[in-house]
């Protein structure tokens, strides 16, 4: 059997340094997105480094038949599942009643739905393995969003089960982490439809370093990761304003973001 890393998401952003800094440790991979050609280019760029050729598993993972297509290609590939990298998901940016509908169900579906799903039929392999999960949330996880309510929302999904599940799976061998990145430099902002300028005025961190407190945390048994100080001070402020003053200021400042 070969022991695999799967990472969704890996084509861009944060997976794709997820994807180097695992590899570079000796992970045996899969990567996992929709566009092809950019998973093949970071498989050919890891095998020149003499690592082992991650297995290259496009996919679209809002849809329920190309996940159980996705099991089937590891099970005939000989792969176990011992780790498992939760981190694709993308955010819409406007308000709630104005924004497509289909595309915020379409976010449930990833943000939500292929997280839990992925989780649910791999964890029988990870606890056999001994082996983890890193999930992907936000510090949107922290506090609800007005202008982003259902990406917000989702976030919060992602951060509260992590947690249990970390919880339910202490002792018993399996890692459990749960980073919550601020803003980042990645693909995500055009997808989210937010000002360019304005998401570069809020100092975005980088993708690299934002992986790097991903991994370092996961493999150091931290149960949340919130990279950098200007989110751990976001965290902590938002944990401490009632909701009453925090949601107009939510709103004000997702307005401003606005593409
Ligand atoms: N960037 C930020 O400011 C920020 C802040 C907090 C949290 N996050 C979270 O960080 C995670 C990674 O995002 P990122 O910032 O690295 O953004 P990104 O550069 O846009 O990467 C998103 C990844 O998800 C994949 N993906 C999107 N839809 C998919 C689908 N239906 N099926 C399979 N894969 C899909 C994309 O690949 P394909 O397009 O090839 O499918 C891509 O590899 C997300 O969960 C995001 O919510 C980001």
């Amino acid at each position: 059997m070969r022991q695999i890393t799967l990472i969704t998401g890996a084509s861009d952003g944060i997976g794709t340094e997820l994807a180097r800094l695992m590899a570079r440790d000796g992970h045996d991979l899969a990567l996992v997105a929709r566009r092809r050609d950019r998973l093949e280019a970071l498989a050919d760029e890891i095998a020149a480094q003499g690592r082992p050729r991650p297995l290259v598993l496009p996919c679209d993972l809002s849809s329920p038949a190309a996940r159980d297509a996705l099991e089937s290609q590891l099970l005939a590939a000989n792969g176990q599942v011992a780790w498992l990298v939760n981190n694709a998901g993308f955010g819409l940016h406007g308000p709630t009643a104005r924004l497509d509908r289909a595309l915020q169900l379409d976010m449930i579906d990833l943000n939500i739905h292929a997280l839990t799903d992925l989780t649910l039929r791999f964890l029988p392999q990870i606890s056999a393995a001994r082996g983890g999960l890193l999930h992907v949330a936000s510090i949107a996880a922290f506090l609800p969003g007005p202008n982003m309510a259902v990406y917000y929302a989702t976030k919060a999904y992602v951060l509260s089960f992590s947690e249990a599940l970390a919880q339910e799976m202490k002792g018993k061998g399996v890692r459990v982490s749960v980073l919550c990145p601020g803003p980042t430099s990645t693909g995500f902002q055009k997808r989210a439809g937010l000002d360019a300028a304005l998401f570069d005025a809020m100092h975005p961190m980088n993708a690299r370093d934002v992986a790097q407190a991903g991994y370092a945390g996961l493999m150091a048994g931290q149960r949340v990761i919130v990279p950098g100080w200007m989110n751990k001070a976001s965290r902590v402020l938002a944990g401490l304003t009632p909701h009453a003053l925090l949601l107009p200021l939510v709103q004000r400042l997702q307005e401003r973001r606005k593409a």
